[in-house]
């Protein structure tokens, strides 16, 4: 069951992988993965890390890379999208990211080694599907009340500028954070914590 069930969070993400959305107006452009210091496809598949240039994306922007056939979300977070996090917690099943969903080092309020930058497994937690980008903080028709995040077009389920999950929803848990660093401050290497991490 758990493995159909990222298989099809999979072959969800094979079908959207090509999407950035910017943060402001939702603005959809379709570009190619971002390929940048990217290993072979083979070393790719076995897990080995990606090393990603962060340097052109743009404040409140969202972009997508490929690791071990997983989306992985790379969101520059505006300031007024910072504030609300702290906001947000009344209405977040596990606000301080209790469940082991992400490294010790991102076990803090937003959920990241430097606050703008968010870095996740774009896979909702209830049955695998590939939650949409709606950046904007504005009403949308799946919340009056939105301040920024996702939200999963297959049950429902919202998660906030964190990818933390909303109560009240089928998803149980916070999207997953996976091991990461910073190289540099325009280069980010997923799949190896940073040196000295417990
Ligand atoms: S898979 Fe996302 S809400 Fe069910």
């Amino acid at each position: 069951m758990a493995d159909e069930s990222i298989n099809k969070g999979r072959r969800r993400f094979l079908t959207a992988s090509t999407a950035v959305i910017g943060g402001a107006g939702l603005i959809i452009t379709a570009i190619p993965f971002v390929e940048t210091w990217l290993p072979s496809a083979r070393a790719e598949s076995a897990g080995a890390p990606i090393t990603v240039d962060i340097g052109k994306i743009e404040s409140g922007q969202r972009v997508r890379y490929g690791w071990r056939s997983q989306p992985i979300d790379i969101v520059n977070r505006t300031p007024k999208q910072l504030e609300w996090l702290a906001k947000q917690d009344p209405r977040l099943r596990d606000p301080d990211s209790k469940e082991p969903q992400q490294p010790k080092y991102c076990q803090n309020a937003t959920r990241s080694i430097k606050p703008e930058w968010l870095v996740f497994i774009d896979i909702c937690t209830h049955l695998g599907c590939v939650p949409d980008y709606y950046g904007d903080i504005k009403p949308e028709p799946f919340d009056p009340d939105w301040k920024g995040g996702y939200y999963c077009p297959c049950h429902h389920s919202r998660y906030d500028m964190a990818a933390r999950v909303y109560k009240g929803v089928p998803a149980p848990l916070n999207m997953v954070v996976p091991p990461y660093h910073f190289v540099d401050d325009t280069h980010i290497q997923i799949g190896v914590d940073p040196k000295g991490a417990v």
